[in-house]
């Protein structure tokens, strides 16, 4: 059975160490969130996998980290000062502050109740801003980078001067972006700080609609490659209404999140909005002379752009499942793919005395080089295995007393929960083995 709800991955997440509210004993603060020792980890793997896709494993793409400050002018060329807003209407009665386009304003206000409570729709900035230096007025204002995008198109010429790339080619950021969120309902999938992997792609006109095409494609791809189940990912293309002021085309890759079909990620043509708009208003030129046929042109940008805080959120709701077990028990396991699992391998002895659990050290002390490993002597070995499902270990190794006599372990699957007797020698091949060729195994697989 499936029965994931948010509200058991917030318990679990909490439980588990995965993810706690910010400010937590000061009654928490809305929309901004702690990632716990387990939660970094899968966070961490993630991110990782994302990168070493985008740069390693892509021809000509480089990375950047552009600070999260920037020049006020950047938001006013990127046209998010004027554009990026929703529209709020507040109630009257209670003071309550409602996203219009998220409530029906003919109804009463969904916190006092009061009926035609409700202002006139009005613009809403979602960026936070903050004054720089000593002084505290409008020419110190600066903003928290909503988005790590414009970083990227800010730095196109510093990369392109030292860099040797040539069109076609991509930057690549990971980095933490700030929105006013008025509605942060939904755990970690929509919050005030949160994680973005972007790629900005940078082409000649004319070339877009295929590299869109191509672009596409290798996003979906990605989020199997981290084991995310094909059925609960599609796509959406933006109708004219849904397109971004800047995009000329946009598809969204949605997962199907406890709350239902919700954005994860976008593929936009943002054409040469960007570069243009940021030549206009720095004075500096943005253009881009081709060395085969000398022709001169601004560059057109397919973006790549996804929630790191919110994938970790689809890889937590992908993952879980309550399991049947035969005789009536019920397993909660986490099928997370082994490459971002945050636990890969837990060594397990089975007692503590006679020099098992020191011999049990050893072993974990050589997987650790290879694998992110945890090591637990407490508990019946029943509970170990379970504490281990919960938090999705892909695989555990139990210490007994033949391993003293003969150097072998019991290699257990989380999945299949079959165990396999292997010489000590061989098990970082066998997990290695196991992960390359990892699928799920479960009534939801
Ligand atoms: N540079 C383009 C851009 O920022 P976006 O659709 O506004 O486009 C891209 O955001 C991705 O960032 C989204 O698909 C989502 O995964 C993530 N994201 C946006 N706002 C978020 C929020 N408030 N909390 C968590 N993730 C968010």
């Amino acid at each position: 059975m499936s029965d994931v709800t948010l509200e058991k991955l917030v318990s679990l997440c909490k439980r588990r160490g995965f993810i706690f509210q910010s400010s937590e004993i000061y009654g928490g603060l809305n929309g901004a969130y702690d990632y716990g020792p387990l939660g970094v980890e899968l966070k961490n793997n993630i991110r990782d996998f994302w990168w070493k896709e985008m740069t390693r494993l892509h021809d000509d793409i480089v990375g950047l980290d552009a600070s999260i400050l920037m020049h006020p002018r950047v938001w006013e060329a990127s046209g998010h000062v004027q554009n990026f807003s929703d529209p709020m209407v507040d109630c009257r009665q209670c003071k309550s502050r409602f996203r219009a386009d998220q409530i029906d304003l003919e109804a009463a206000c969904p916190n006092c109740g009061t009926k035609d409570s409700f202002t006139e729709p009005r613009e809403f900035n979602l960026m936070f801003s903050t004054h720089i230096g000593a002084t505290n007025d409008a020419s110190s204002k600066i903003y928290l980078r909503p988005e790590t995008a414009q970083g990227i198109y800010v730095d196109f010429k510093n990369v392109l001067s030292s860099s040797r790339v040539k069109i076609p080619f991509g930057i690549a950021q990971v980095g933490k972006s700030f929105r006013n969120e008025i509605t942060t309902r939904h755990f970690i999938f929509r919050s005030c700080e949160f994680e973005q992997l972007e790629m900005q792609w940078f082409c000649a006109p004319g070339t877009d609609d295929d590299w869109f095409a191509y672009w596409k494609e290798q996003r979906l791809a990605f989020y199997h490659k981290i084991g995310i189940r094909p059925t609960h990912l599609r796509w959406h293309q933006h109708g004219p209404d849904e397109l971004a002021f800047y995009a000329k085309e946009a598809f969204d890759i949605q997962y199907l999140f406890p709350m239902g079909w919700q954005e994860l990620e976008g593929v936009h043509n943002r054409t040469d909005y960007d570069l243009t708009q940021h030549q206009e208003f720095s004075g500096k030129e943005m253009n881009y002379l081709d060395p085969t046929t000398n022709e001169r042109y601004i560059p057109y940008v397919v973006e790549t752009s996804a929630g790191l805080t919110r994938a970790v959120l689809m890889a937590l709701s992908d993952a879980y499942e309550e399991q049947t077990l035969e005789g009536g028990d019920v397993r909660t396991v986490m099928h997370f793919h082994p490459l971002i699992a945050p636990i890969t391998v837990a060594v397990l002895p089975l007692v503590k005395k006679d020099g098992i659990a020191e011999f049990a050290k050893d072993v974990e002390k050589e997987l650790r080089e290879e694998f992110a490993t945890f090591f637990d002597v407490s508990g019946a070995i029943g509970r170990r295995y379970r504490r281990m499902d919960e938090v999705g270990t892909p695989y555990c190794v139990t210490i007994d007393y033949q391993s003293l006599e003969d150097k072998t372990v019991t290699l257990r699957h989380r999945d299949s929960m079959e165990q396999e007797r292997i010489a000590i020698a061989d098990l970082v091949g066998a997990i290695k083995e196991a992960t390359k060729a990892y699928k799920r195994v479960g009534t939801e697989a």
